[in-house]
């Protein structure tokens, strides 16, 4: 099914849910407190993803020495396979690109070949492994690069 999908700034009014999703989503999430921190970060840029009004996803970076370090990219379970990370992957590197970014970077578990295939689609390639860089379960991270 095509679906309406908004992709804008987080706010304030995000937060709650989008713990949920984190909380549904990782092992270790991230809390409503660290989300909150980083609206307060004038160098994070977050987006969210709205779908038929709700807000399914979201993905960050941070702007550090002109690099783009991408995180948090998750979509709620129902809404997987519609194309909604790759839409909120593309927003981000666009929003990087017009303050002056030209190379992002991100983390990504060895196992995950969906978040994998959407790396690739958006132009990342992976450069190393970090070894045990993620807990519960233990495992490498792929360290991928955008140039
Ligand atoms: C990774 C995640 C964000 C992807 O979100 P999504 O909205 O489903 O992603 P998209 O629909 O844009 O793309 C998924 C792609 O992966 C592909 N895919 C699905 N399962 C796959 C698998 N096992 N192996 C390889 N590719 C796979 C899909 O076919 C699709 O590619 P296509 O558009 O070329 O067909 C989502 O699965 C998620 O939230 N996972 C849990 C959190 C997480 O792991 N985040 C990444 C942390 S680095």
């Amino acid at each position: 099914m095509e679906r309406d999908i908004t992709i804008r700034p987080i706010e304030e009014r995000d937060i709650k849910r989008l713990a949920e999703i984190e909380a549904d989503s990782f092992a270790t999430p991230w809390s409503e407190q660290s989300f909150r921190e980083l609206l307060s970060i004038d160098y994070a840029r977050y987006l969210v993803a709205e779908a038929d009004g709700t807000v399914v996803g979201s993905a960050g970076m941070r702007i550090v020495a002109g690099e783009g370090d991408i995180d948090n990219v998750v979509v709620e379970r129902p809404y997987r396979g519609q194309g909604i990370a790759q839409k909120l992957i593309e927003e981000l590197i666009k929003a990087g690109e017009a303050e002056g970014v030209k190379e992002f970077t991100l983390e990504v578990r060895v196992s995950n070949a969906p978040a994998i295939h959407v790396y690739e689609k958006a132009g990342f390639r992976s450069e190393g492994v970090r070894p045990n860089f993620y807990e519960k379960p233990t495992e490498d991270a792929l360290i991928m690069w955008r140039r």
